[in-house]
């Protein structure tokens, strides 16, 4: 198995996206490499994100192809980890569920429900590990770290909220949405399980920050639409990847 290697490394935070993306496709190499958990989504790409050089995972592909419940998210994590990096921001479009979320808004969550099924979720057979924490699903540094880099940048935040992971591609239904709200879940994506808890088992401490895109299912004023998605991540990217990018490099920093 492939040594880490910091020495190699021009950088260290690495930053996980999928709907939300960056535009700079400066790629370290053209093809990904294979892991012992087998190929992952895309090559990791050296991204600058606002004056932050960051190793970027694209977990849905490039181009954007591999859905929620296909992602090889084991060998996209053992990328990033043999890539050496010392901590992981993640970007989710996510639909809001709790009232005082609106489109176009930024939230730091601070826990997980999960729904997914049958993906593999462990790197325990290879690490010999069992049980482990997991009562914060997000390091609290890395969510330390957003949250000043919001205040910094002056874009507010919602600085706590429970993601309920589903399981995809498909939307939810409006009860699937009511019974998520009656778990406590105050968005609903489909791709931070089980991505966070793969981090964990490799000590890589996580963050998460999200973009409401949409009103979840039953909860806007009729159906889904594509179109306003796209929107909300055009109208709104910027914002978040300012954010991300001031608290890569603060990251980095506090890790030298
Ligand atoms: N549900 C699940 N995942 C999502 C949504 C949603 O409404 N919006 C963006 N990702």
């Amino acid at each position: 198995m492939k040594q880490r290697d910091h020495n190699e490394i021009p950088f260290l935070i690495g930053v996980l996206g999928g709907t939300i993306t960056t535009e700079d496709t400066d790629r370290i190499n053209a093809n990904s490499s294979p892991t012992p958990f087998g190929e992952p989504s895309a090559a990791l790409q050296k991204v600058d994100i606002g004056q932050a050089n960051v190793a970027f995972m694209a977990r849905h592909g490039l181009p954007h192809a591999i859905a929620p419940h296909d992602i090889n998210y084991r060998a996209n994590l053992w990328t990033l980890y043999e890539a050496s990096v010392s901590a992981i921001v993640a970007m989710y479009a996510v639909g809001a569920i709790r009232n005082d979320l609106a489109i176009g808004d930024i939230v730091i969550p601070d826990q997980i429900v999960d729904y997914t099924w049958g993906r593999e979720g462990s790197f325990n057979a290879t690490l010999g590990l069992k049980h482990f924490d997991f009562s914060e699903p997000f390091s609290p540094v890395v969510r330390q770290h957003l949250l000043s880099s919001a205040k910094e940048s002056g874009h507010s935040v919602h600085s706590t909220a429970t993601y309920g992971c589903t399981q995809g591609p498909r939307l939810e239904t409006s009860a699937e949405i009511e019974r998520l709200r009656r778990d406590g879940c105050d968005l609903v994506g489909m791709t931070a399980m089980p991505e966070a808890a793969l981090a964990r088992e490799l000590n890589i401490p996580f963050g998460g920050i999200c973009l409401i895109v949409n009103a979840a299912a039953g909860r806007g004023d009729g159906p889904i639409r594509h179109q306003e998605i796209g929107l909300a991540i055009s109208q709104n990217s910027a914002n978040l990847l300012d954010i991300v990018g001031r608290a890569a490099r603060a990251l980095r920093d506090s890790f030298r």
